[in-house]
Order: C-alpha cells, then structure tokens, then sequence
C-alpha cells in the first residue's frame, strides 16, 4: 500500500469539512518556535475518540500551542468537563494559554505549566483518558504513573510510536529505542488491550481492563 497516497486522499477528503487546518492554526499565532504538533489525521482521531466516548476526565502530557487540547476541549465543552494539560515551556504554555481563550474554551481547560515528572506523581485524581504526547523519554518513565491514575474502562492514547520504523532525521534517532520500550510496555501490559494505528507519527491506543 503507497501510504503517502492514502492519506494524501484521506486529508483532502476531510479538509473541505476542517474547522481549522494544522497549517492554518500554526499561520494565525505569533510564537513560531515550538515543537511540531500532531497532524490532522490525529486531530480527527482524538476528536472521534472524544465524542465517542464522552470522557469526564481527561489529562494530556503536552500541551505545546494547545491544538489538540483546543479540538478536544470544543467537544469537552458540549457536555460540560475539564482537560488537564500540562507543558514545561512558560513561553509555549503563554501562547496556548492566548490560544484556548481566542478559540473560547479556556473555562474547560487546565494548565499546568512545569514537568510531568514533578506533576503526575503528585496528581491524585483519576481520568478516563490520558493523551501521551511530551518528550519521548517521558512515554516509558511515566508509563506507570498514567497506569495508575487511568480509571478501568479509561483510555491510553499516544503519538509518535510508529518512530522505530519511520524514516527520522538523524537529530530523533536516539528516540528510537526510547518508543520501542514504550511499546512493548504497553503490548505485554496484562491490564491493557491495544492496538497501534498508522495515523500521524504513530498512535497506539490501549483501554485499562
Ligand atoms: C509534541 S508537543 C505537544 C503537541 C500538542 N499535543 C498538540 O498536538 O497540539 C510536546 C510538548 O511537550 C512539552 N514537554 C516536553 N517535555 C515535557 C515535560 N517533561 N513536561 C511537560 N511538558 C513537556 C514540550 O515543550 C512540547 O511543547
């Protein structure tokens, strides 16, 4: 299968019905340094999830200029919960703090601006669905504490995981083996059931059983 091909089909068939575009999203803000965000296969992914699934509770480990919290939010906000966010960055954090307030859904987002390292462990509540997308390092360090705040029946969703077979620039090869011990985590988890998906870089998801 010539995957550039379908998802060439697959994004133009959606984009007619986009509400805003990746590239259109990154044109409208000022800061123009920060980490890629997802691609908008992954945007309509995380929003089927959503609304499918109407999760009262979700934590995202990424924030970056907030595009997937902004998609998911927009549906948070029709049955009235909260995200939690959380970006190390101040001046990231800054910028998609401006973002949720020009897309009016600040009132259902939380940003937590530090480490992930330093806030998960410290967070108590639980989620229905936790959307791993920070530093690839954190994906297997943190692997347990999202197992442990993740409520049964809950959501593990993860970008990038495809990594290990993609074609990467060199400055990303010593991710590599970071995402494949991330994987087999989350395929040898007894108390979870996945799949990996070939949207975006890659997204595995796994519900807790
Ligand atoms: C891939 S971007 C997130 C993209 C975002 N989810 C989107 O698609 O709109 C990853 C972000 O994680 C942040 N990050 C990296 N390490 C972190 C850490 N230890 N704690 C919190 N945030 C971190 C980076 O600054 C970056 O903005």
């Amino acid at each position: 299968m010539d995957f550039n091909k379908i998802n060439l089909y697959i994004d133009n068939l959606y984009e007619q019905n986009a509400e805003l575009t990746k590239k259109e999203f990154i044109n409208n803000i000022k800061l123009k340094d920060f980490i890629p965000i997802v691609d908008d296969d992954v945007i309509r992914f995380l929003k089927l999830v959503v609304q499918a699934t109407k999760p009262r509770r979700i934590l995202e480990i990424g924030t970056s200029i907030g595009y997937s919290t902004i998609y998911m939010a927009k549906i948070v906000k029709e049955y009235g919960d909260k995200i939690i966010t959380i970006e190390c960055d101040e001046k990231i954090a800054a910028q998609a703090k401006q973002n949720f307030i020009n897309a009016g859904v600040a009132d259902f987002i939380e940003l937590k601006i530090g480490d992930a390292k330093e806030i998960l462990p410290n967070i108590k509540d639980e989620f229905d669905l936790i959307f791993q997308n920070a530093d690839k390092k954190l994906y297997s360090l943190l692997f347990n504490d999202c197992l442990k705040i993740l409520k049964t029946g809950g959501l593990l969703v993860a970008e990038d995981t495809l990594f290990p077979v993609l074609d990467l620039d060199a400055k990303w090869h010593d991710l590599i083996k970071t995402i494949e011990q991330f994987n087999q985590m989350v395929v040898n988890c007894p108390n979870l059931e996945s799949t990996l998906l070939p949207i975006g870089k890659g997204v595995i998801i796994a519900v807790k059983k």
